[in-house]
């Protein structure tokens, strides 16, 4: 099981480099499904109403992410490369279009990689923005496991389907929390979910996941006071595939990392 799990991670990074450029992002929603078993929108969303989810952020490598403060934004270290100086990220905020004149558009001037990141667990890093983004909401992040069970939202402009275009407009949709013992048993992941660091996510029926180009992307539900941010998109089975949920990384786990990290960037 350990090697589809390497394939999956790889293509994402295949993925990543093919829409360097924007090219994947000017593509348009697909009118139509080519399977009529199949939902116009496979991951079971729906559209996100322009403001819904301020802290949103697309990446140009063809990820998503979470504005964790005005300079950061938190998002996976598979969507990435090494730690430094980096100006070749353009994060796109502000809106559910990405197209819209209204979108704010901001370079990257450093990545900070989850350290000891190898390609499975440590799923995490931070993008620090040229400037800073004014006017949108923060997401905070769990410092606890006080949240990492219920029903999640997830969202992003990943594809709608296994293998399917990625999105103009950022699609959301609910899906609930599973448990390391049922996403690691042998009809699911069999092991290969790294049960402190992970945490699982979607219907057991299957038809609402994130996929390809959600990577990085929050997922998040309600805390003691607004939203809170549990997981960031990682890995899966395909997308969506009945007994596979999607695999997040699991904020609260690596919460003082992570605030440590932002600080050293600044904050
Ligand atoms: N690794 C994928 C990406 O780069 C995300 C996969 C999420 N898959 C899933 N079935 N939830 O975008």
């Amino acid at each position: 099981m350990a090697r589809w799990r390497t394939l999956t991670r790889l293509a994402a990074v295949a993925f990543a480099a093919a829409t360097v450029g924007g090219v994947a992002l000017a593509a348009p929603v697909s009118a139509a499904p080519e399977n009529s078993d199949v939902t116009p929108f496979v991951v079971g969303g729906t559209p996100a109403a322009q403001g819904e989810f301020p802290f949103m952020v697309r990446l140009s490598m063809g990820c998503g992410g979470a504005l964790y403060s005005p300079r950061l934004v938190l998002t996976a270290a598979h969507c990435v490369g090494r730690t430094g100086n980096n100006t070749t990220i353009t994060a796109t905020l502000g809106v559910v279009d990405l197209q819209s004149s209204s979108r704010i558009q901001i370079r990257s001037n450093y990545v900070y990689r989850a350290p000891g990141y190898n390609g499975a667990g440590d799923d995490w890093a931070l993008i620090r923005l040229a400037s800073p983004a004014t006017g949108l909401s923060t997401l905070p992040i769990a410092t606890s496991t006080a949240y990492d069970s219920g029903t999640f939202t997830i969202a992003g402009w990943g594809s709608s389907r296994e293998n399917g275009p990625q999105q103009r407009y950022m699609l959301k949709a609910s899906v609930p929390f599973v448990s390391d013992s049922v996403c690691n048993g042998p009809s699911s992941y069999d092991g290969d979910v790294i049960a402190a660091e992970e945490i699982c996510a979607g219907p057991l029926s299957g038809g609402t996941d994130t996929c390809q180009g959600d990577s990085g992307g929050p997922m998040f539900r309600q805390g003691g006071s607004g939203l809170v941010q549990v997981g960031i998109v990682s890995w899966g089975n395909g997308c969506a595939r009945a007994n596979y949920p999607g695999v997040y990384t699991q904020v609260s786990y690596f919460s003082s990392a992570i605030r440590s990290a932002a600080t050293s960037l600044g904050g």
